[in-house]
């Protein structure tokens, strides 16, 4: 059999994803209608023998306990929440649940970072572990230079694919070739992880710690069953035969900010056209409102036919679309109303708000910049014919004047 993991990681981890994790966990945010989590599961249906699909993280475990047995369901592969007490990195997540992982016996195990937003070309990776016969395959892309000291950047032999050098986030230039956080190990995986865990061990504290760690996670990084998959597991295999580069010519991006999710959203819209067309709105109703573009809207939505709606949009819930409103490049929240010609471009508007009439939520749309879109937090409401441009607005605030590049606290 074959089992797959997605590192969910925690709440102290989804920060910078403010205000938009203040009443939901990460994973659960909705990337073209689906959960963010959602995307790498449904890809799962690629790999064969597949007998569990376990979720490792630090929420709360009711957080997910909905979520994991409406997707099973769904599935008809079971997928679990498996909840650390506290956080043991990304490998020492996986070695920490290594008996239950492996349970079933798994030839292969997939791991999948959840925050990163990709087509998941299992299947192809897959193919090409097997060949290569080491203990782990890494999907890689090429990315540009200065982008790519975000990432895990990589030295692979062009002829075999063995990954000869790996280097986290280096401060100088090693290669633009970088890690996407999607991963097949083998069970020899797990005396790797054990290896720098014993290691540790023995050196107690006197284990290097940069001056973020110090500040930040002093106690749990100098433990010895905190383990990171990249520096301390990727780094030291690399040159040793042991893993594997597979590159992908696909989309791929990671999701750490709301203005990555409406980027990656609208990338998993334009996937759904060749993976699932149903999902996309169509509009060929004569009652039905206008779409542009890719734009997926759930069964409950309200939308008068007089809206205008796309590209790159996605309605959730329960949402109450008005006359001649006009949504361009948003994610619109459950329970929003936005009432008769109001304008919503490159924007995120939070559960239960309302925007009132003529009113325009917007923003330049640059999705890396702070403030290059507009992030209305839940039970938000915005009064007739304010305009607010670029802000990031809190949860409960009522904006009566209009607002830009700001944010409101
Ligand atoms: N369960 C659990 N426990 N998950 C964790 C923990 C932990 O203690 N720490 C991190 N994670 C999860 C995160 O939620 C994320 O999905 C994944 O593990 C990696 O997170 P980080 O370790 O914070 O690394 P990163 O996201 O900055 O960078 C990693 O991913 C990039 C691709 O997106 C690195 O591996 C980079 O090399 C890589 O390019």
């Amino acid at each position: 059999a074959n089992v797959a993991v997605i590192m969910v990681g925690g709440p102290t981890k989804g920060t910078r994803f403010r205000p938009l994790s203040f009443n939901l966990a990460k994973p659960l945010f909705p990337l073209a209608g689906q959960p963010m989590v959602q995307h790498p599961i449904l890809a799962c249906k690629k790999i064969p023998n597949l007998a569990q699909i376990y979720l490792i993280g630090f929420y709360e475990e009711r957080d997910f306990t909905l979520y994991v047995s409406a997707i099973s369901n769904e599935l008809k592969v079971p997928v679990r929440y498996l909840r650390e007490e506290k956080p043991h990195g990304s490998a020492g997540g996986l070695y920490y649940f290594r008996d239950l992982l492996m349970e079933e016996n798994p030839v292969n195990i997939f791991v999948m970072n959840c925050d990163v937003c990709c087509s998941f070309p299992l299947s192809d990776m897959l193919a090409a572990h097997l060949k290569y016969k080491g203990i782990g395959t890494l999907l890689v892309k090429k990315v540009s230079a200065e982008s790519a000291s975000e990432f895990g950047e990589i030295v692979a032999d062009a002829e075999t694919g063995e990954l000869l050098h790996y280097a986290e986030k280096p401060e100088t230039f090693v290669s633009e070739w970088i890690n996407c956080g999607v991963y097949i190990f083998t069970p020899e995986i797990f005396l790797a992880i054990q290896g720098v865990a014993s290691e540790r061990n023995n050196h107690g504290t006197l284990r290097r710690v940069s001056s973020f760690e110090a500040l930040h996670f002093t106690t749990k990084s100098t433990q010895a069953d905190f383990v990171r998959l990249d520096q301390d597991i990727l780094t030291p295999l690399a040159g040793k035969r042991k893993l594997y580069t597979y590159e992908t010519q696909d989309f791929w991006e990671q999701i750490k900010t709301p203005g990555m999710s409406l980027k990656c959203s609208s990338l998993y819209l334009a996937q759904y056209r060749l993976t699932a067309p149903d999902l996309l709105a169509k509009g060929d109703k004569s009652n039905s409102a206008k779409f542009v573009g890719d734009v997926y809207v759930h069964p409950s939505a309200k939308i008068h036919h007089t809206a205008k709606v796309g590209p790159n949009v996605s309605i959730s819930g329960s949402a109450r679309i008005g006359p001649g409103v006009r949504l361009i490049g948003c994610i619109i929240l459950d329970d929003v109303e936005i009432k008769e010609n109001a304008l919503i471009s490159h924007s995120i508007v939070g559960w239960k708000s309302i925007v009132g009439r003529w009113a325009r939520v917007q923003g330049v749309g640059d999705y890396t910049a702070k403030l290059g879109i507009t992030i209305l937090g839940e039970d938000v409401q915005v009064e007739d014919e304010v305009v607010v441009t670029n802000c990031i607005v809190l949860p409960h605030k009522t904006l009566n004047l209009s607002v830009h590049d700001e944010i409101i606290l």
